[in-house]
């Protein structure tokens, strides 16, 4: 038995966990492997009713569970999951972007993967205002960025794909900080003469994107660059709505979609669940890793193929073309994950 712990969230949040749920019980009820999923609370809504965005309470259930799903939170997300990586130390933020048939997709070849470094950069929140001036601390460590380095070439080592890693950094203007992240990648990059290796400036990076999403199989980043570019990554193969994220460290790990609460579309039943479902994907991947359990890579498999075959056959949420509604294309899934 696997303890999950859920945050449900904001805006999408609930609609996004409820489907995980109903996802996670039929994996209970059919399939073999047992989850007892925790829900609790955290953002926006949290922040309200009990002046916290990450209440104490929701931290100690987190650190006693095996793995966290993380449903997008809103307007504090800053507070619930920036804080959440740091205080787990989850370093790498790793983002899948791959087609799948059918989809609004600029090409169907697509298959990388971005490997964002997940704990420090302009994101440890070090901003202070100086006379009229507001000022941001850019952190970069050489240990950091070794790390995570590494990450991504065990990343690349372990694909099935082109073998290469693409270090994107903008060293000709942040000559000291990502000076230190590109070497720091190229030293890493010596220790794999089997993977090709890369470095590309952040800007040319995100055309190349657009221009030859194709020709990229691991890219090892900073974390407001990640951050960035696995939203265009996304958008390249078809969207938000199917964008999964695992935030990995040594012994936890936390699984989240990219996209965060979308309030525009909040409580209209329209919102792609995939995302999240294929967040579960990769939290059963951990797991099994982990625990060396061979049904949790089998089941997360099954699930995969199931969200591809539904959508390729048509049944898909309105972001992607379709006009199931998130209740509707949950249903499909948990009736295919048991009949197929
Ligand atoms: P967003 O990612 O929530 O939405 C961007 C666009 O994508 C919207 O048009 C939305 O409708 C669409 N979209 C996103 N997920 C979708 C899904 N599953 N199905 C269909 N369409 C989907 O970005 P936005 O609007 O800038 O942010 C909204 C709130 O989310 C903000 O308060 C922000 O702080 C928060 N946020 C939270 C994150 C987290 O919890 N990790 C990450 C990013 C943003």
């Amino acid at each position: 038995m696997y303890k999950i712990s859920l945050i449900t969230g904001d805006g999408i949040g609930p609609e996004l966990s409820e489907s995980a749920v109903s996802v996670l019980n039929t994996i209970n009820d059919k399939l073999d492997l047992k989850f007892d999923v925790i829900p609790l609370s955290a953002g926006d809504k949290a922040l309200e009713q009990t002046g916290k965005a990450l209440p104490d309470e929701t931290v100690k259930i987190i650190k006693n569970s095996d793995a966290c799903l993380k449903a997008p939170v809103g307007e504090s997300a800053a507070d619930v999951i920036v804080v959440l990586r740091r205080i787990l130390d989850l370093y790498a933020n790793i983002r899948p972007a791959k087609s799948y048939p059918h989809m609004p997709a600029l090409r169907d070849d697509i298959d990388m993967v971005i490997v964002r470094e997940n704990t420090e950069d302009l994101y440890t929140g070090k901003e202070f205002s100086l006379g009229n001036s507001a000022v941001a601390l850019r952190i970069i460590s050489e240990n950091a960025s070794k790390r995570i380095a590494k990450y991504a070439f065990e990343t690349a080592t372990q694909r099935n794909s082109k073998k290469k890693v693409t270090c994107v950094h903008k060293s000709n203007v942040m000559r000291v900080t990502d000076g230190l992240f590109a070497k720091s990648c190229l030293e890493v990059s010596k220790e794999y003469p089997e993977i090709v290796f890369e470095e590309m400036y952040v800007d040319a990076c995100a055309m190349n994107l657009i221009r030859q999403p194709e020709s990229f199989d691991v890219i090892v980043t900073t974390n407001l660059f990640g951050d960035i570019l696995s939203d265009e990554s996304s958008q390249v193969v078809g969207g938000l709505g199917m964008a999964p994220a695992a935030n990995i460290g040594d012994s936890f790990a936390l699984f989240e979609p990219v996209h965060g609460s979308a309030f525009d579309i909040a409580g209209k039943n329209i919102a792609n669940p995939s995302s999240f479902l294929l967040s579960i994907k990769m939290m059963l991947d951990w797991l099994g890793t982990k625990n060396n359990d061979p049904l949790c890579f089998a089941v997360g498999q099954k699930l995969e193929s199931t969200i591809f075959d539904l959508v390729k056959s048509g049944v898909k949420t309105k972001d992607i073309g379709g006009d199931k509604t998130t209740s509707e294309f949950t249903h499909e899934i948990t009736n295919h994950l048991t009949t197929n």
